[in-house]
């Protein structure tokens, strides 16, 4: 479907009808008077603006992205698509991909009547322990400004809002609400402004997200120089600036540095704060006017002001076919080949496979944190490839231990003491033990702030019984800050949980846990008193841990019998994560003891990782394939078992540079020191400052076929304006090859400056055009902007660990 159908699908005609927008924004700011406008520059509620019936403006609604519509509610919202993460997304070098991504977000947005998706995140993979690297798409400025484009265009085409966040280098989670980031003005423009500013030259995102951090001293919120100098004035921005949730923490200064919008609401820094300011004379009304006006121009280009959008009737469900075999192919597709000796993959014609890991069953489909949403399902990597190869060929082995908290209960194992359904009862009562009110909550947590109806109680009760089929060892507990009591049979407890050390309320719940047999039915009971601040409590119950060795042990037996042993093996989300950063590569447990073991048991062994950011893989010299799987999202599985196949190739390459040892990296540390993180590696991020071979260079990626490369021209003038060269598939599949054209300018790190993808046949061959644009030809130098002297190589790579043709830069 073109993006002019999808737009009357989505209700966007409607909305653009008798459109004069700036006349009616104009006549809009007048018929307002000072509190009536700034009562619209701060949101109604976490993710909805204010609606003003004076000015035929409707609610205005966000939801977090990037990997999927959450919906305006962040725990136990509706199910939604849950799409492959960015980096997998990223994988692909594909800007249609990314505009199909945008496209598929617009529909999931307009079946929830969401006006605002929250994404995409452009911030840079600057060290691999970053936490949330899973949200941003790749260590490269440029690839992320191609597919950050993309991508925007892809919602906004079709009436949604993007919001490219967060603005500006956002690049650790350690202590992000307070960190300053100092970065030389050359690195801040050449690299971490400038997937922003190709956005803006080439999409133009309706909004923007002010980052949390500082950039060197002062509140990203607050930053004139950036916000009204960089954004509004020099890119020629028209769009709406807001801030990150909770991010403001200044009233004149940040109303004054351009930033249009305080998130989230109904309280923050501005309000009546504001209007005393500008009755100070510290803010001026016509500062207010321009805010507001950006805020009236973002609602009427969603269809909130003016003519207002229908939202379409008919919408999929998060697992209609369609919608299915969409986000199989978009996982699949961007999975990696990183390693793969005799040509081990894809699997054809196996006998006996032992599908081994915790990883296998319970498959990671997202990170953690607000871009978190609730899938209709997760297909796990076993039901995959069981799917895929016939359940009677698949023996499946648990594998070692993963993770460390128990995070929220998987919904299968608890149910509703009273009705039965999977979730749990929630009962509140008042000060004198008098019950106010009892619900079934379908999910295994509540958050005070979305549930309005427990505001009131003295205390809330959680209760659920298991949902398994024999006497089962289970770690069962509570999760959420309070006092708390639990009993289970033969088990009772006080226990006081405190805020987790420098995470949220949100993203990291203190927890208490016991191991112990429990039959079918036993119930849990957690009753907590009421407490102020925002909280989310949850009940735990998991299958309780096995001991390393005994898991091991298993998992050799189980790849000795079997024709080829699937190890699955990643990270989870309490690495993946917003809010905490990682302080290892390792994967967690004793995986890689496992991988080992499984290996050297094994006839031929596969490695399916399932991670979106780098680990270290002692064992790499030990097996005979890899498969890079990311994040898949809600298709995972299916996804995976494709790639295992060849059903779709995976022609992924890695959009981030993997360090072979701990510490083996030009960044390092996220871990700031003094309270400042220093940029002082400056324009040499990633692959470009890279000094010792890496594990796996950015750009790499083996596919399912061979390429050859002849004939290459660089096509110059003052600037390379294209690369040519004839690339042909000799391998025996089709597949698809990404020509990655870089430069290597005399005195100046190497950088990306161009790549094409192409799909060949076996024995085809093409002539291949890279277009080269200007973005990282340039170089700030003195305050501007000045062209790089045409000096040095130009490289035509699969990453550059292998460098295919080398050619003089000036053609
Ligand atoms: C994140 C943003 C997100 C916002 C709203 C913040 O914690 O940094 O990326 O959009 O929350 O959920």
């Amino acid at each position: 479907m073109t993006a002019n159908e999808d737009k009357t699908r989505l209700g966007v005609a409607s909305a653009r009808e008798g459109e004069e927008p700036e006349t009616l924004i104009n006549k809009a700011i007048n018929a307002l008077d000072l509190e009536g406008k700034i009562r619209l520059l701060t949101g109604a509620s976490g993710f909805t603006l204010h609606e003003e019936p004076a000015i035929n403006l409707a609610e205005v609604v966000f939801s977090d992205g990037p990997t999927g519509v959450r919906g305006p509610i962040f725990t136990g919202g509706r199910k939604a698509c849950l799409l492959p993460n960015a980096t997998l997304v990223a994988q692909h070098w594909d800007t249609e991909v990314a505009a199909q991504v945008g496209a598929l977000l617009a529909e999931e947005a307009a079946s929830q009547h969401v006006h605002v998706v929250l994404g995409p995140t452009v911030n840079l993979h600057r060290t691999a322990l970053s936490g949330r690297l899973y949200e941003s798409f790749s260590e490269d400025p440029l690839l992320t400004g191609a597919l950050a484009t993309a991508y925007v265009k892809g919602l906004q085409d079709r009436g949604i809002a993007a919001t490219v966040k967060h603005f500006v280098a956002n690049e650790v989670e350690t202590d992000r609400k307070t960190v300053n980031a100092v970065v030389d003005e050359r690195t801040l423009r050449e690299v971490y402004l400038l997937p922003f500013e190709m956005a803006v030259a080439g999409a133009n995102p309706w909004t923007i997200m002010a980052a949390y951090n500082r950039v060197n001293g002062v509140p990203a919120t607050d930053n004139a120089e950036l916000i009204s100098g960089v954004l509004k004035e020099e890119w020629g921005y028209d769009g709406l600036v807001m801030s990150d949730w909770y991010a403001t923490e200044s009233t004149a200064e940040s109303a004054n540095s351009g930033l249009d919008l305080t998130m989230p609401g109904p309280e923050g820094p501005w309000g009546d704060k504001l209007v005393a300011a500008v009755r100070r004379g510290e803010v001026a009304e016509t500062t207010i006017d321009e805010h507001v006006r950006r805020f009236l121009r973002l609602a009427g280009r969603v269809g909130a002001f003016g003519a207002h959008r229908q939202w379409p009737r008919e919408v999929l469900a998060p697992d209609d076919l369609q919608r299915r075999t969409k986000l199989k192919k978009l996982a699949a597709g961007g999975m990696t080949v990183l390693v793969n000796r005799e040509s081990t993959l894809p699997l054809t014609d196996v006998g006996t496979v032992a599908v081994i890991g915790r990883h296998a069953r319970e498959t990671v489909a997202q990170g953690a944190g607000s871009a978190q949403v609730r899938p209709p399902h997760v297909v796990s990597i076993e039901d995959g490839i069981k799917q895929a190869l016939g359940a009677d060929r698949v023996i499946v082995v648990d594998g070692v231990e993963v993770r460390t908290d128990p995070l929220v209960a998987d919904l299968a194992l608890l149910r509703d003491p009273e009705t039965g359904q999977p979730g749990m009862r929630v009962t509140t009562s008042d000060a004198h033990g008098a019950l106010i009110e009892s619900r079934h909550v379908s999910w295994t947590e509540v958050s005070t702030r979305e549930s309005p109806w427990l505001e009131s109680a003295a205390t809330i009760e959680l209760k659920a019984e298991l949902a398994v089929e024999k006497e089962t060892r289970l770690q069962v507990g509570v999760r959420g800050r309070g006092d708390w009591t639990f009993s289970v049979p033969d088990h009772y407890e006080r226990v006081r949980l405190d805020r987790v050390d420098d995470a949220g309320e949100v993203l990291r719940l203190p927890y208490r846990t016991v191991s112990m047999a429990l039959q079918p039915g036993a119930t849990l009971t957690a009753v907590t008193d009421a407490q102020p601040g925002h909280r989310i409590l949850a009940l735990a119950a998991r299958v309780a841990p096995k001991p390393p060795a005994v898991a091991i042990a298993a998992a050799a037996r189980a790849a000795r019998e079997a024709d080829i042993a699937v190890v699955v093996v990643g990270l989870t989300p309490e690495q993946e994560s917003e809010e905490v950063d990682k302080i290892t590569l390792a994967l967690p447990g004793e995986q890689d003891a496992m991988v080992s073991a499984v290996a050297a048991a094994a006839k031929r062994t596969v490695v399916v990782v399932n991670a979106a950011t780098p680990v270290l893989m002692p064992w790499l010299d030990q097996v005979d394939a890899v498969l890079w799987a990311g994040l898949p999202g809600q298709e995972a599985g299916a996804a995976v078992a494709a790639a295992l196949t060849g059903e779709v190739e995976p022609a992924g390459r890695l959009v981030t540079t993997f360090p072979a040892r701990e510490g083996d990296a030009p960044t390092w540390s996220p871990i700031p020191v003094n309270g400042e993180m220093r940029y002082d590696e400056g324009i040499a991020v990633g692959y470009r400052g890279w000094q010792t071979e890496p594990l796996f260079w950015f750009g790499h990626g083996l596919g399912y076929t061979e390429w050859s490369y002849a004939d290459a021209e660089v096509i110059a003038d003052d600037t390379i304006r294209s690369v040519r060269v004839e690339v042909a598939n000799v391998g025996s599949r089709a597949g698809r090859e990404v020509v990655q054209v870089y430069w290597r300018p005399e005195n100046e790190p190497v950088r990306l400056i161009g790549w094409s993808g192409v799909c060949l046949e076996p024995g085809q061959k093409a002539l291949v055009e890279v277009p080269v644009e200007h973005w990282t030809q340039r170089r700030w130098h003195d305050g501007g902007w000045q062209p790089l002297p045409l000096t040095g190589e130009v490289l035509l790579a699969r990453g550059l660990g292998d460098v295919r043709l080398t050619m003089p830069a000036a053609g």
